[in-house]
């Protein structure tokens, strides 16, 4: 009992913090950009652009609210707006940043047309007659990025007409608006949905779609249907979605088995309802860092006077932005940069890596190469630097130090001990001997 009164107090307590903090909703400057009155459409058509502000509550605002609210004197009175939004989607700390703080989150609102979707995954979403009544509204499309690539969010919103009170009906946001990650690694591309409930659209179908982009090229990732509960053909493997966390919890992250170089892009989350739609695009980017050796290997003995050619090879990373260079650490500890060497274009593997290598002429004349030492090949690289190392054996030290020359000393002063010893020895037998045959003659 004790245990559940605690649980109940715990509850109440992060009920209240919620309220006070995490529930807060923020006050959102947006840019509100259309059409320029008066042309006729097409692809050039002048957009206007004027500051716009939401005032957002989880609830309806009443007049009273309205009246305590002071919208600053440079927003025009029919740029602002008292949004409800029931699920709190705007409310998250992304969009609410700190009084004061230089950062903000990035806003834009857009009057939005509903249109039946041409995409053969939502078409069946418009095959019955819609209220049309409901339609009859204004409708904006709100599109906004958190800050610190927390959060990215595409909503729907629908106010009577002429009225300056819309309300959230659609939300499409990604936790994940920016993705990082290794090669080979599973990845996971945020999404999620939420439709008001108390709005004719909601019960009346959706449909889900990932499209992939890069460098104007594009190609349908997934697509389902949930009206008749299909996923439509596609030519992408290895790509995948969790149902049960799509009906549950409105979850259409994407999920790819593994990740490869040709996954490096945006990817689309669009979510289709009857006459609706709202997307977000998530970048993915594969980062991974070169892997390093050193040719030849070992590296054979330098002779003094000589010059041996050292080649470094970088494989396997991707992006292709990479920086090679040499660093030589002598016997001493202390490290010396040998520039870049001659560095190669890049080549491109079957699994979309590159490579590229850089080659080195070592002089042992120079520096302090004639000591030898370690010889290190560094590649700087957005997923991390690599370095990789060979030891340097010169023959025949031309520069000896300090340790070496007493080393020499000693055995110089050895062997002429030892040369004295020897040549006092022989030369006493020598002496010996002579003397026999001295006598012998004698
Ligand atoms: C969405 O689903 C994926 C895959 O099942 C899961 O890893 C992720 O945590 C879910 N996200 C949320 C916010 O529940």
């Amino acid at each position: 009992m004790s245990g559940f009164s605690t649980i109940y107090k715990i509850s109440i307590i992060v009920f209240t913090l919620c309220f006070g903090v995490c529930g807060a909703c923020p006050v959102l400057e947006c840019w509100f950009v259309q059409e320029k009155p008066g042309h006729g459409g097409g692809l050039s058509t002048p957009m206007s652009q004027e500051k716009s502000l939401m005032f957002i509550r989880t609830e309806a605002f009443s007049e009273e609210i309205k009246t305590e609210l002071h919208p600053p004197a440079d927003i025009s009175s029919s740029r602002v707006y008292y949004v409800t939004d029931p699920a709190g989607t705007f409310c998250s700390a992304a969009l609410n940043p700190p009084k004061g703080s230089v950062n903000k989150p990035k806003c834009e609102i857009n009057p939005f047309m509903p249109h039946a979707s041409m995409v053969r995954w939502a078409s069946a979403l418009t095959d019955s007659a819609q209220s049309p009544v409901y339609l009859q509204a204004d409708w904006f499309s709100v599109a906004a990025q958190g800050l610190d690539e927390q959060l990215t969010l595409s909503n729907i919103m629908r106010a009577p007409l002429a009225s300056k009170d819309p309300k959230v009906i659609l939300s499409v946001s990604s936790k994940t608006p920016v993705v990082r990650c290794r090669l080979g690694e599973p990845v996971l591309l945020d999404c999620g949905f939420w439709v008001d409930p108390s709005s004719p659209l909601h019960g009346s179908g959706f449909s889900i779609e990932w499209r992939y982009q890069f460098r104007g090229e594009g190609r349908l990732v997934l697509a389902y249907d949930g009206k008749n509960d299909r996923f439509a053909e596609t030519s992408e493997s290895g790509a995948e979605m969790d149902i049960t966390g799509l009906y549950q919890t409105g979850n259409v992250s994407l999920i790819l088995e593994e990740s490869q170089v040709r996954h490096s892009g945006t990817y689309i989350c669009t979510v289709y309802l009857p006459h609706l739609l709202a997307q977000v695009a998530v970048d993915l980017e594969i980062v991974e860092p070169p892997s390093l050796s050193i040719l030849p290997s070992p590296l054979p003995l330098l002779v003094p006077g000589q010059v041996l050619s050292v080649q470094c090879e970088a494989s396997g990373f991707a992006p292709h932005t990479l920086d090679l260079g040499w660093e030589f650490t002598g016997a001493d500890g202390k490290s010396l940069s040998l520039g870049q060497g001659s560095v190669t274009g890049h080549r491109r593997a079957s699994d979309g890596t590159f490579s590229q290598s850089s080659r080195l002429e070592l002089d042992s004349t120079k520096l302090r190469l004639a000591r030898g030492g370690e010889i290190s090949c560094v590649a700087k690289h957005d997923g991390g630097t690599r370095r990789a190392s060979a030891a340097l054996n010169v023959i025949g030290v031309a520069a000896p130090s300090i340790e070496d020359s007493m080393a020499m000393v000693a055995v110089a002063l050895l062997l002429y001990g030892m040369i004295k010893f020897l040549s006092w020895t022989f030369s006493s037998s020598d002496s010996g001997d002579s003397e026999l045959n001295d006598k012998k003659e004698k």
